[in-house]
């Protein structure tokens, strides 16, 4: 780990970087799973998802890379290969498997409700060990999860 003289031990850096390496690993789960259905996406409402699942594939990068660089702020290394996201993820991935637009939605509205759960775990831990910085940084990223799956959630209610 970088030597960063910020006021964090160097213990406390180390959880929070775990923390953080976990969340980045979902991220790009994520990230891969909605482009994956920007391009798969089928129906007469195609146009419509295709262009949604792009706009939200598109924020999450900014947030992975956001993410990657908070953890390079702290002075630790950023998992950056996809053998290591799989590993660290939560989120799962199903190869081969095409659904349903609404199918899609749902699979997407499940994802961001697991990744929102993890990052209000992810915040009390950086409470404890009082990085104010990756809190305010990490509640932030959970807001935007939080509309996200509102979208998805409207979307697929009749
Ligand atoms: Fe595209």
């Amino acid at each position: 780990m970088d030597k960063v003289n910020i006021g964090l031990s160097p213990k406390s850096r180390t959880k929070v970087i775990s923390v953080l390496s976990g969340v980045i690993a979902d991220q790009y789960i994520l990230y891969t799973k909605t482009r994956n259905y920007h391009w798969n996406v089928t129906g007469e409402d195609f146009a419509q998802y295709h262009k949604l699942f792009e706009e939200q594939y598109s924020a999450i990068d900014e947030d992975i890379d956001d993410v990657a660089e908070r953890i390079r702020a702290l002075g630790g290394k950023t998992p950056a290969t996809l053998a290591e996201f799989v590993k660290a993820a939560t989120l799962k991935e199903h190869p081969g498997k095409y659904p349903s637009a609404k199918a899609m939605i749902a699979n997407l509205l499940a994802d961001h409700e697991t990744v929102i759960r993890s990052l209000r775990k992810a915040i009390e831990i950086c409470d404890d060990v009082d990085d104010d910085g990756t809190e305010d940084f990490l509640t932030q990223l959970m807001e935007k999860h939080e509309k996200t799956a509102w979208m998805l959630r409207a979307t697929i209610e009749s």
